[in-house]
C-alpha cells in the first residue's frame, strides 16, 4: 500500500494531498472548526469567503442586513490568522476564499498571513453588493482585473486559485488560459448544469489543477469528473461527514487497485487529452487524428514522443501487442489478452502499469504545455 500522504501523487502547495477532496467556502459558515469537524475525510479546505478591503467588507454588511450569513470580524487579517493557525499541523492544505476588489487588499492578506496558504480568488459570487465593488463574479467578466490580482499573488511566490462558475465568461478557455499565464495553479469551477464536458474543456486548455465542484456528493459523479481532467472534487452544500467519508474511502480503493485514481477515459470514449498516453500509432481513422491537429502535434513527432518517453521503461517492451510496444496499449478497463500476457511475463502488475501510463501521460502534457509564458 502506498505511504498515505503520497498515495495520490497530487501536490498543492508544496503538500502532498492526502485524498483529492475539497472542502469549498461557504461565507458565514467554512471556517477551521468546520474543517475539523471534517478533517478526517478532506485534502483541502477553502476557508471563507472572507471580505478583506472596505469596498467588499462594506459589501458584506449589506448582504448580512439582508439575512445572509458572512464572516464579519473587526480585525479581518488577526480572525484569518486565528484561523489559519487552528489546522496548523492537522495535514489539511488550507486555502483562503477571498474577496476583493483590487489586488492591494490581497497583497495586505497575502504579506501578513504569508506562503503557508493557497490564496484563492473569489470570482464565484453573485451577490450584487459584491458585483458592484468589482469583486466576485465581476471578476469573470473582467479579466483584466482578475489577471491583475493573480499576477500581484503570484508575483509575490504564492499559490493562487481561481475560484468561478462557469458559463460566466464570455469564454470559459480564455478565462482559464489568462489566469494560467498570470500565474495560478489551480483553477476551481463551479459547473453548474454544464457537467463533465466542461471540465474536459479546460483539461484540454490548460495544464493547472482542476477542481471540479456542483453537486458532487456521489462516487460517480466523482468518477466522472476525475476521468474528465478533474484533480480534485470540491463538495460545499452537500459536505456531511457521511458523504465526505464514502467518497474518500470509494476514491482511496480506486488508487489502491488501479495505480491512477484520476485516469482518463479511452480518447475515443470521450477522454481529454491526457488520454494520448492510452492511444495507438496513428494509422485509422479515429479521434486520435483530429486531436493531433487540434494540439498541433505531428504525427511524427506524437509517434516520436512516446518513443521517447517510454525509452528504457518498462512500457518499452511489449512485442507481442498491437504496436509492438506497450507505449500503444490501452487502459486496464478495456480487456486484452495480449497486453495482460506482456504484463504477466514481465513481472509487472496492472497498478504498475497504470502508474507507468500516468507518467508517460505527464510527459505528453509537458509537450503540449510547456511551462507557462512568463509575463
Ligand atoms: C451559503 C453559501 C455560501 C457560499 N459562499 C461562497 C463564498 O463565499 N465564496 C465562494 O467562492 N463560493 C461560495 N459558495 C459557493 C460554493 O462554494 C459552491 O461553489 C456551490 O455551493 C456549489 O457547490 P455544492 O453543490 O457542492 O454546494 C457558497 C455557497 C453557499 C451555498
Ligand atoms: S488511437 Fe486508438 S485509443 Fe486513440 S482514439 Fe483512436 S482508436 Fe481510440
Ligand atoms: S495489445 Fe491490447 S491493449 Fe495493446 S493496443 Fe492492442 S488491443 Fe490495446
Amino acid at each position: 500500500m502506498a505511504v498515505q500522504d503520497e498515495r495520490f501523487s497530487l501536490r498543492i502547495n508544496g503538500s502532498a494531498v492526502r485524498t483529492p477532496i475539497a472542502l469549498a467556502s461557504m461565507a458565514g459558515v467554512v471556517d477551521a472548526a468546520y474543517t475539523l469537524a471534517r478533517a478526517a475525510h478532506v485534502g483541502v479546505t477553502f476557508l471563507g469567503g472572507f471580505s478583506i478591503d472596505e469596498q467588499t467588507l462594506e459589501a458584506s454588511r449589506q448582504m448580512a442586513a439582508k439575512g445572509r450569513s458572512e464572516f464579519l470580524a473587526d480585525d479581518p487579517i488577526g480572525a484569518l490568522r486565528r484561523e489559519v493557525d487552528a489546522l496548523e499541523g492537522t495535514g489539511i492544505i488550507v486555502g483562503l476564499n477571498l474577496r476583493a476588489s483590487s489586488p492591494d487588499g490581497l497583497l495586505r492578506v497575502a504579506r501578513s498571513i504569508g506562503p503557508s496558504v493557497v490564496y484563492e480568488i473569489d470570482a464565484h459570487c453573485r451577490q450584487p453588493e459584491m458585483i458592484a465593488v468589482g469583486a466576485g463574479e465581476a471578476l469573470a467578466r473582467d479579466l483584466e482585473a482578475l489577471d491583475a490580482m493573480v499576477a500581484a499573488l503570484s508575483s509575490e511566490g504564492l499559490c493562487v486559485s481561481v475560484k468561478f462558475r462557469a458559463g460566466v465568461a464570455e469564454d470559459d478557455r480564455v478565462l482559464a488560459r489568462r489566469c494560467w499565464e498570470a500565474g495560478a495553479e489551480i483553477l476551481h469551477i463551479d459547473l453548474m448544469d454544464f457537467g463533465y464536458p466542461k471540465i474536459r474543456e479546460i483539461r484540454n486548455t490548460v495544464p493547472l489543477v482542476l477542481i471540479a465542484n456542483n453537486g458532487i456528493t456521489s462516487f460517480d459523479r466523482m468518477r466522472e469528473m476525475l476521468s474528465h481532467g478533474a484533480d480534485l472534487v470540491s463538495l460545499a452544500r452537500g459536505a456531511d461527514q457521511r458523504t465526505l467519508a464514502g467518497l474518500d474511502a470509494a476514491i482511496t480503493r480506486l488508487e489502491d487497485e488501479q495505480g491512477w485514481y484520476n485516469s482518463p477515459k479511452q480518447l475515443c470514449r470521450g477522454g481529454d487529452i491526457r488520454s494520448l498516453a492510452f492511444c495507438c500509432m496513428p494509422v485509422k481513422s479515429c479521434p486520435l487524428i483530429p486531436t493531433l491537429e487540434k494540439i498541433r502535434m505531428s504525427r511524427d513527432r506524437y509517434i516520436a514522443l512516446k518513443q521517447e518517453a517510454v525509452h528504457e521503461t518498462a512500457l518499452e517492451g511489449g512485442a507481442q501487442t498491437c504496436f509492438g510496444s506497450l507505449a500503444w496499449c490501452c487502459k486496464t478497463s478495456s480487456p486484452c489478452m495480449f497486453r495482460d500476457i506482456t504484463l504477466q511475463q514481465m513481472g509487472l502488475s496492472k497498478r504498475e502499469y497504470m502508474q507507468a501510463k500516468h507518467r508517460l501521460s505527464d510527459r505528453i502534457m509537458g509537450e503540449v504545455f510547456p511551462p507557462r509564458p512568463v509575463s
